[in-house]
């Protein structure tokens, strides 16, 4: 499914390497992770003015579960105070909020934290940002399928460029059926450290990407 939000393209980051970030540095793991916070919002700040309207971040896999109780705690805690702090800017700069996932078994004070900043955020119209929680592409296509008639239509738009930080190459249960044909960029830099410079790059190598669809001539999309 193309999306519908924008004529940008749409981007999504599997967000890797705060843990490795912190512990070289001799911090705890969730150290990591707020410095990745800081990171997070940089991204969303440029994302607009390089060509983005949808960004997909992955911010909890359902896999994350099975983290040590205090770093599945700072997580949620981290992500509840980055929606506080972030409601109005997010509003200012057009930027609309929807999350993923699961929801049922995030602390309830969490949902309704998302619940707010989505409707809070609705009339954003110049980045949607999609925010992956408890999430499994894996259960989601399951969801889909489940629902019956075109599964594109329960899933979310197709992922033109897919990013993942800090050296791993690997899709994790992200976005399996909206990443079919999605040009991907594999950085060495951690998370924590990632910059608008390292976005711009990305989005430079996928403009000079030959994307053919399955077909022979070029520049079919
Ligand atoms: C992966 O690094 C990162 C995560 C599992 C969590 C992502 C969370 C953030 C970037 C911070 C908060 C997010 C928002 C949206 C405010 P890792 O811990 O697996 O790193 P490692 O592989 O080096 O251990």
């Amino acid at each position: 499914m193309r999306s519908t939000f924008g004529d940008g393209i749409h981007v999504a980051i599997i967000m890797d390497g705060n843990g490795r970030w912190a512990t070289s540095r001799g911090l705890p793991r969730l150290s990591g992770h707020r410095a990745g916070a800081d990171a997070v919002r940089r991204t969303i700040e440029s994302a607009p003015s390089l060509g983005i309207s949808v960004l997909t971040l992955y911010a909890f896999s359902s896999d994350n579960w099975r983290r040590p109780r205090n770093e599945i705690t700072g997580l949620m805690k981290l992500l509840g105070r980055y929606l506080i702090q972030e409601a109005d800017r997010c509003v200012a700069n057009g930027v609309r909020l929807e999350a993923i996932g699961r929801r049922d078994r995030l602390p309830p004070a969490l949902i309704e934290l998302l619940e707010k900043t989505e409707r809070k955020t609705a009339a954003g119209n110049r980045l949607l940002l999609r925010l992956a929680i408890d999430y499994s592409s894996r259960q989601a296509i399951l969801d889909a399928a489940a629902k019956g008639g075109d599964l594109s239509q329960h899933l979310g738009p197709d992922v033109d460029l897919l990013i993942r930080t800090s050296g791993e190459q690997r899709l994790s249960d992200f976005l399996l059926w909206e990443c079919a044909y999605a040009e991907m960029v594999f950085t060495r830099r951690m998370w924590p450290d990632f910059t608008r410079e390292d976005l711009a790059a990305a989005v430079e190598e996928f403009q000079r990407r030959e994307r053919r669809f399955g077909a022979v001539t070029a520049r079919t999309a």
